[in-house]
Order: C-alpha cells, then structure tokens, then sequence
C-alpha cells in the first residue's frame, strides 16, 4: 500500500472506518485515536496480528497489552469470576480513561497478556476508537503507538514521526484530552489496587467503589509489565525534575559547562527568572499540564537540548498521575 494511503490526515470518514475494520479482521495493525493517547491495534483474537504489534514496538513478549471494547457490554467473553466492582466501575466511567484488569477467560490469548493469567479491558471514549471498534466488532490489543520504552503518541503526527510507514493504517482524531495513559486498577485480589494513575482519580474509584483502593508503592524495576518500569515514558534527552530553587543552580551549571539546557515549568516565576534559557511554560493545573506534557517533552527532545529541567509539580492528589510520568520520564 503506497504511504499516501496509510494516513489519514483529514478528520475520520466513513469510508475509512471500514477500511480500518477491514484491515483489523484481516490481520492488519491500525493506529488510532483515544481520549487518552493513540493506540497501535490489532485484533486480539489474532496471534500473528498480535506479534506484529509487539515488534513495530520492540516490545518484550512478556508484557501485556490492553484489550479494547466498544462497550462493556462483552466483558464476559474476556473475563472470568467479574466482581460486582467491575460493572460498577464500568457503568460509571465506561466510556473513559480507565482500564480494568480482571481474571482473563480461555478467549485471550498468552500473547496478549504476556503469559498472565489477568488482562486489562478497556473501553475508550473516543469518538473515533469507538466508532473503529463497533465497526469491527470485537476486541482489540493495543499498547500505546510508541516504540518500547519512549512517551507515548499524543497526536497523529507522533505516531507518524516514532512508526513510519509501520502501522497498515494511521486514523487521525486531533490532539488527546487527556493526554496520559488510562487509570489501570486491578480488581483481581480482595482489595481493589491502583496499577497506574491517570485520567481517572484515586479518589473517584474509592468513592465510586465505597472503599479503600491500595496503592502499589514506587516502580519497581523488577516487575516487568511495562508501565510498572521505573523508566518508562521517558525522552530521549537526560532529564531531572527539581525544585524552583535548585533550576537556578542547575542553569548556571550548565552555563559554566557550556551545555545547552532547557527548563519545562508550570509556574510564571521560573520563566521570569531566566530570560535567556528555552523555557516552555505548562498550565498550572493537572489536566491541563497532563494533555500538554508528552507534547512538550517531544518538543524538546527534537530541540536536541543536553538536559531537560522539569520544575517539580506539587505533591497533592490531583497531580499524582503527572508525578507518577514525571518519575517516570527522569529515572534510568
Ligand atoms: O491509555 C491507555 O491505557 C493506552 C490506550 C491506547 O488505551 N494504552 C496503553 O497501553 O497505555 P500500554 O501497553 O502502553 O500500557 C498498558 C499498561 C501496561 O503498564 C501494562 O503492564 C498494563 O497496562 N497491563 C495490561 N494488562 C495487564 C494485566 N493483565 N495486569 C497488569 N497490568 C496490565
Ligand atoms: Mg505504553
């Protein structure tokens, strides 16, 4: 297929929707668009379509992948022993930026979920995912369209500059809302435990829930599902995230040493106080910071900076998911 016919650069038609499912149900792998980050998918019933994924990504085998649904309306066939959390999660924030891992049926395969005997469901809210995956019909494994390791796709041209010609097919839906990978609990154990924060909050889930839901403490290097790697989502360009007071010893280290450096903050003061340094100012809330960082560390990783300074976001609950990438994106 010529390149010109592999991205769709106009907004979604149609038409291009029952190529997508076309290509899904003949084994193809397809970009696409979810309200959290672009997707790189195939059909999850299909092993061959599922290798490909892992190796347009260099990914490990043993990681799993996400399988994604029109609606939560066919768990069953993905899942076994449902606790009534899950539906209660699902009617709440399904379609949306969560994911649930739940004990996997005889349906899915090793390959999906890296040889666990869980695998995490999700159903996106996108316009465009949920219109790819009705058209399609059945379930689709997608990590994000990232190379392993590397920030996640928050537009198609991202997915275009990390996979090339890689994916069959790129479907286009504009710039993510949220911006970060989907929330991941795991309703597997007892007790309900956050695997990864993101769009949906801690504190939403034990609400929702009426209980306590545990954290899995810091990234283990050890673990091997991807998301659970200290480094992870991580730039190209070596970067540290410190406090306001110690950017300015930092700056004029690198002054010193003639290395070239850039500063990503949130707050006015740091742009304030060093004029002559690159610095890319983010909102100053959580959401909108979230949507704009992935963006922003691409920016400056083509920029070809020797170091990225990140101005360290508050320690509150609302932040916790851009502290968690932030962690991520800094420790190697
Ligand atoms: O927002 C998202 O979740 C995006 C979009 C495309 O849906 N997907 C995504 O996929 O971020 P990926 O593969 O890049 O990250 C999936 C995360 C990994 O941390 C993986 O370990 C975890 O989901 N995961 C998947 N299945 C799991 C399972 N059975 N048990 C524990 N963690 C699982
Ligand atoms: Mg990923």
């Amino acid at each position: 297929m010529p390149d010109s016919h592999k991205t769709l650069q106009t907004p979604t038609v149609p038409e291009q929707f029952s190529s997508a499912a076309k290509l899904l149900r003949n084994g193809g792998v397809v970009a696409f668009p979810t309200e959290t980050v672009y997707g790189l998918g195939a059909d999850a019933e299909n092993d061959e379509a599922v290798r490909r994924i892992f190796s347009i990504k260099g990914r490990p085998a043993d990681h799993p992948l996400i399988v994604h649904l029109a609606d939560a309306g066919r768990i069953g066939q993905w899942a076994r022993e449902i606790p009534d959390d899950a539906f209660r999660l699902a009617e709440c924030f399904w379609p949306g930026p969560l994911t649930i891992v739940l004990r996997r049926s005889s349906l899915v395969s090793d390959l999906v979920t890296g040889g666990l005997d869980t695998v995490g469901i999700r159903v996106p809210a996108h316009p465009v995912a949920q219109t790819m995956l009705r058209e399609f019909g059945r379930g689709v494994a997608a990590p994000s369209a990232n190379r392993f390791g590397r920030i996640s796709p928050t537009c198609a041209n991202h997915v275009r500059d990390e996979l090339g010609s890689a994916p069959d097919l790129i479907l286009e839906g504009g710039d993510c809302k949220v911006g970060l990978e989907s929330t991941i609990i795991s309703l597997v154990d007892d007790r309900p435990t956050l695997l990864r924060p993101g769009g949906i909050s801690l504190s939403e889930l034990c609400e929702n829930l009426g209980r306590e839901v545990s954290l899995p403490g810091q990234p283990d290097p050890a673990l091997r599902a991807p998301g659970c790697h200290a480094s992870h989502y991580a730039p190209l360009t070596p970067a540290c995230v410190i406090t306001v007071e110690n950017i300015a010893v930092e700056v004029s280290r690198s002054v010193d040493t003639g290395r070239t450096v850039a500063v990503l903050c949130h707050t006015k003061t740091v742009t304030d106080l060093y004029p002559a340094t690159r610095c890319l100012l983010l909102p100053n809330d959580p959401i909108g910071y979230g949507q704009a960082l992935y963006a922003s560390l691409r920016r400056l990783d083509a920029d070809g900076y020797g170091s990225i300074l990140i101005e360290a976001v508050p320690e509150t609950e609302p932040w916790r998911a851009v502290r968690d990438r932030l962690c991520r994106a800094v420790c190697s």
